[in-house]
């Protein structure tokens, strides 16, 4: 592997390497650092010494962004979209992505202060922090599951909608005709009476128009509630658009973790999707203590990617990839035999004690090859057939 592929790597917003994401963990300090130092500047009654700090790290930051937009740059001929392309060519394709023009937008106040033509001070602090805020949301994980919400949703997003302009441009009208002669300023006109429709339709109540007539008051109490309704009707849309669409990303990448693991090689489609249901993922760092001896057990791990050492008092055995453990305390119903403790980074997969229990029932099979293993691991007689 060359020092590029692994820079690739670690710089792969897609990647659940340990290294990756403690490198997109630092990125964001690093911005979220930037955007506050911005901020501080603007503040007046800060005293010079503090200014200047403030200054100092922002300038770091901004070099900071500058030597990553270059790394970035030279990394992209990796992407797999750019297998084909030259390098010339794939770094030019990376420029004028999304993703390129976002992390040169960010380098503009390194190079504005560069050449000398802007000062990091209260004038430019405004478009720095916008041009950060902008990089810092291409790094918040929701950002393209929202995206895939809004688009899974959208024929019912759009009813809603529709739903919403209806009881606004009718409860405008008849509020105009109700009021219109009391409150010309206010409801002289349709598109007048608007604010008013949409400030009460959205529950926001500012009371700076408020209809006179009763009956103008009795049409406001049913746009009130018909605000409840339709926000009502948008929050479910919306909760339940996430939930569907969070487990489907959790279901694919479970997947691709469990076709990782040879104990699984063998057991069908059908199986298979009742496990990754069941199945969580977690990573851990090197020297981790992912058991302790004399804990009650209440999960089991299969090994995904990485070693882990298992601290036996007969001597230390190391479980690598494709192996499972903590499976003699869910069988036994006994506290932990062992401390497990990574020897580098581990990604595995988690099966909780409940699951456990549930999965022997549906899949006995599953659960007769995990107790054969641990019968070997205790030294117990493997009887054949049984
Ligand atoms: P558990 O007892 O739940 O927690 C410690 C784990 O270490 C244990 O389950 C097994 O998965 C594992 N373990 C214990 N003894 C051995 C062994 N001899 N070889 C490999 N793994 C073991």
């Amino acid at each position: 592997m060359t020092l590029r592929t692994r820079i690739y790597g670690l710089l792969d917003p897609s990647s659940h390497e340990h290294a990756a994401r403690q490198l997109r963990i630092v990125e964001v300090l690093v911005i979220l650092l930037g955007i506050s130092t911005v901020s501080a500047g603007t503040v007046d009654s800060l005293a010079p010494g503090a200014r200047m700090t403030a200054a100092v790290i922002t300038g770091i930051v901004a070099t900071l962004f500058f030597v990553e937009y270059l790394v970035r740059l030279w990394v992209a001929p990796e992407s797999a979209v750019a297998q084909a392309d030259s390098p010339l060519r794939s770094r030019l394709r990376w420029m004028v992505s999304a993703e390129g023009i976002v992390n040169l937008l960010a380098i503009i106040p390194a190079l504005a202060t560069a050449s000398g033509g802007a000062r990091i001070g209260a004038e430019s602090a405004s478009v720095f922090v916008l041009l950060w805020v902008l990089k810092l949301a291409t790094h918040a994980p929701g950002v393209g599951l929202i995206a895939r919400v809004f688009h899974n949703e959208r024929s019912a997003l759009a009813a809603a909608a529709a739903l919403f302009a209806i009881v606004i441009f009718s409860s405008a009208t008849l509020a105009h005709w109700l009021e219109g002669d009391k409150q010309p300023e206010h409801f002289g006109s349709i598109p007048a009476a608007l604010w008013w429709a949409v400030v009460t339709l959205t529950t926001t109540g500012y009371g700076d128009t408020v209809p006179l007539s009763t009956a103008g008051r009795m049409v406001g109490g049913i746009v009130m509630v018909c605000g409840i309704c339709v926000l009502a009707l948008l929050a479910g849309i919306l909760a339940t658009g996430f939930a569907a669409e969070v487990h489907r990303v959790q279901y694919v990448r479970i997947w691709e973790l469990v076709a990782q693991v040879p104990f699984f090689a063998d057991t069908g489609a059908v199986a298979i999707s009742d496990i990754v249901e069941r199945l969580r993922s977690r990573s851990y760092p090197a020297g981790a203590n992912v058991l302790r001896k004399g804990e009650p057990g209440d999960s089991m791990y299969f090994i995904v990617t990485g070693s882990v050492e298992v601290k036996l008092a007969t001597g230390n055995r190391t479980l690598a990839d494709g192996s499972f453990f903590g499976e003699m305390a869910l069988l036994d119903r006994r506290p932990r035999s062992a401390d497990v403790v990574t020897t580098t980074p581990c990604t595995m997969l988690v099966l909780n004690v409940v699951d456990f229990y549930q999965l022997a029932g549906q899949q006995p099979q599953l659960i007769a090859a995990i107790e054969a293993e641990a019968k070997l691991r205790r030294g117990d007689p493997v009887i054949v057939g049984s």
